[in-house]
């Protein structure tokens, strides 16, 4: 059991961090204690990268098992050697290219990374994101900061301070509270050790943008999309067990016209049966959802997946606070940011797809 502690959560200027703010949570990092503070992608929950006491801090504080390896988040594209035995080519391409941002390289791990990092492995996940306040806590800190998604483990990632505090508080000292991430899904994971560089988290990089430097990258398939089942329109209340973080989800895929046509079906089904239904839509569905009884959230234009990226945690946390007993959600093209948000609408699924079978 871990000791509460009072949270306290400070208000930052996401473009030009106020330097007595930053110095505050870089004190706290360099005596060992861990900050939540905001990336362009989600906020994280960070502590020194180097001292694996404190590391283990951060998987106590999310509930997070200790195989679950950590993202090194580091300031300088020169805080890289310290981290990794061998630079290649092609990692040197790749941070040209997209440091800072959203893309996390996994490199070969030196002595200095503790294992606990890394969940033993004989690599490091490294990125350097470009959120300023991140840039400047972690130059103040004078060390890499080793950071997962500031989230409850199992938990959808927190895209604000609010999400953070409601999943971390008594568990952390400090939010840095940098208001809204502005990409709202996670970075890309890609493994420039495989033989072929592999995407291993499709994030806010997209795999359009890695193939401009990287043609031959792939995408590997996941566990979930392997056992990923397409399901008959039919009836899928009767054909599931779910099991999902906090309410289960249903995912459509088709037409738009008719995909709507099948959500409003189940919808009614389950309403019928006395749940009380959330669903997760574009702006483009509102209306033939209006007068359903459900709670309808919108994520944006679905021709926007910039957009629908930036909303899409908080609209899930939205229909949990609004208890919700099941999501309806549409899927969304896979084009540009749309791999990501179709990889964590599948996740929340459980890896199951409603879909016209043809
Ligand atoms: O955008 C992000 O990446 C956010 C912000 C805070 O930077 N961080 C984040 O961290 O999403 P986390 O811990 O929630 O996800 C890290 C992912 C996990 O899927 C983990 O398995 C993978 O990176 N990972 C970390 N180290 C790895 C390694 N050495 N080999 C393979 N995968 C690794
Ligand atoms: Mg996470």
């Amino acid at each position: 059991m871990q000791h509460s502690i009072h949270t306290e959560v400070i208000e930052i200027d996401p473009l030009a961090p106020e330097a007595a703010t930053i110095e505050c949570a870089a004190g706290l990092i360099r005596s060992g204690e861990l900050v939540v503070f905001p990336t362009e992608t989600v906020y994280g929950l960070g502590a020194n990268a180097l001292q694996p006491q404190v590391v283990e801090r951060i998987f106590a504080a999310k509930g997070r098992p200790l195989s679950d390896p950590l993202i090194v988040h580091i300031a300088d594209e020169s805080d890289l050697s310290a981290l990794t035995t061998s630079i290649s080519a092609t990692v040197q391409r790749l941070i040209a290219a997209f440091w800072p941002g959203p893309l996390t390289l996994i490199v070969p791990r030196s002595s200095k990374v503790p294992a606990i990092v890394s969940a033993g492995l004989a690599t490091v996940a490294v990125r350097m994101p470009r959120h300023p306040v991140a840039l400047a806590l972690i130059r103040a800190a004078g060390s890499p900061i080793a950071a997962p998604s500031a989230n409850r483990f199992m938990h959808v990632s927190p895209t604000t301070a609010q999400h953070a505090l409601a999943d971390l508080h008594g568990r952390v000292p400090l939010i840095l509270d940098g208001g809204p991430c502005a990409v709202g899904v996670e970075s890309t994971v890609l493994d420039v050790c495989a033989e072929v560089p592999t995407i291993l988290r499709p994030g806010g990089v997209s795999l359009e943008a890695l193939q401009t430097i990287l043609p031959e990258v792939r995408l590997k398939t996941s566990q979930k999309e392997k056992s990923q089942e397409t399901l008959a329109y039919t009836s899928p209340g009767q054909m599931l067990t779910h099991y999902a973080p906090t309410i289960p989800l249903l995912l459509f895929d088709g037409m738009p016209e008719e995909m709507r046509t099948v959500m409003l079906g189940e919808l009614q089904r389950r309403r019928q049966a006395g749940e009380h239904v959330g669903v997760l839509v574009a702006d483009e569905d509102v209306t033939a959802f209006e007068q359903s009884g459900a709670v309808v959230q919108s994520l944006g234009s679905a021709t926007a997946p910039e957009q629908v990226a930036a909303a899409l945690f908080a609209g899930l946390r939205t229909l949990e606070d609004a208890h919700v007993s099941i999501i309806l959600c549409r899927n969304f093209d896979e084009k540009g940011l749309g791999l990501a948000i179709r990889d964590r609408l599948l996740r929340a699924a459980s890896g199951k797809m409603f879909k016209q079978q043809t």
